[in-house]
């Protein structure tokens, strides 16, 4: 039988990322620093600014704080970060020649690399007046996130996340896109598991504490499949129908799971979006709770 080798790099993309409790400190680090680039996106977001201006903003704020953006000749990818309007699911281009218009909605995901780790995070905005039907998308995109989050405990399982998203979504007449996952990140960018947004409980690899991956929900108002356009990149909606996608990097921990790149609003969306957390989430990233910040810092770290 003839197997073939394969690279580090494969064999890294392979593993599942857990990380050591010496390694918790960048990787809340790397968390952090997302959550702050897209605070400070959100103040950019207005009609008229180009996509490539917010790559620029992450581009610089990135370098001011010492670090480098992960997706810049990730696979070849030219940009800082990904700015997916209306019906692109992800991975859409910055360029000079799209200007946000009133009434868009846009995803702007980042993930900068801090001490040789890797924290993920995307949101969608709204940009000037958008419609309501658009707007519910958003937020009921963002619930979608927090639900997949409150499934992840230690003996959970990478299907118990996918099938809190798909079966608070789909009732509600949405799709969940399935042509792309959350994934496992450490030093790595992307590795094992594939977090599907959509499951069955019970199935798929169980949750350790220790493990980091994503949750990075895309859901359609329409359909849930997809086409790359011909930039080998930009994907989007088969039916042209809009897209909305949320993401947090977390991590499994011995109590439940710890988000590491919550926004410094964060806590007043959650409460907006009648979201309770029981005290085993904890929050790091730009905005603690009072109870996670009680919580023993032993309760999250990983078996050396
Ligand atoms: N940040 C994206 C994710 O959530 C990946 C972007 S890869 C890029 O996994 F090359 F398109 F930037
Ligand atoms: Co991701
Ligand atoms: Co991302």
């Amino acid at each position: 039988m003839k197997r073939r080798k394969r690279s580090q790099a494969q064999r890294d993309e392979r593993r599942v990322s857990t990380v050591k409790p010496h390694e918790i400190g960048s990787m809340r680090a790397a968390g952090r620093l997302a959550a702050e680039l897209l605070d400070a996106v959100e103040e950019e977001i207005r009609p008229g600014v180009s996509t490539a201006e917010i790559d620029d903003f992450v581009a610089r704020l990135t370098g001011d704080r010492g670090a480098k953006s992960a997706p810049l000749g990730y696979h070849g990818y030219p940009a800082h970060c990904c700015t997916s309007i209306n019906e692109v699911v992800c991975h859409g281009i910055p360029s000079p020649d799209r200007l946000l218009r009133d009434g868009d909605i846009i995803n702007v995901d980042v993930t900068p690399l801090v001490e040789g780790y890797h924290g993920d995070a995307s949101r969608t905005f709204l940009v000037g007046s958008v419609n309501p039907i658009a707007a519910r998308l958003v937020a009921d995109t963002y619930k979608s996130l927090w639900l997949g989050i409150l499934a992840v405990t230690p003996g959970a399982r990478v299907g118990d996340i996918g099938h809190a998203i798909q079966s608070f979504v789909e009732p509600l007449g949405y799709s969940v896109v399935r042509q792309f996952s959350g994934h496992g990140i450490g030093r790595v960018f992307h590795t094992a598991p594939a977090v599907m947004h959509y499951g069955k409980r019970g199935q798929g690899d169980p949750l350790l504490p220790g493990m980091t991956f994503t949750i990075e929900p895309m859901i359609n108002l329409g359909d849930w499949r997809c086409q790359i356009l011909d930039d080998d990149w930009t994907a989007v909606t088969l039916d042209g129908s809009l897209s909305a996608q949320f993401e947090h990097t977390v991590m499994v921990t011995e109590r439940g799971v710890e988000v590491l790149t919550v926004g410094s609003e964060e806590v007043e969306r959650l409460r907006e979006a009648k979201i309770e957390l029981p005290d085993t989430v904890r929050l790091s990233g730009l905005s603690a709770r009072p109870t996670a910040a009680a919580e023993p810092a032993a309760a999250s770290t990983a078996p050396a």
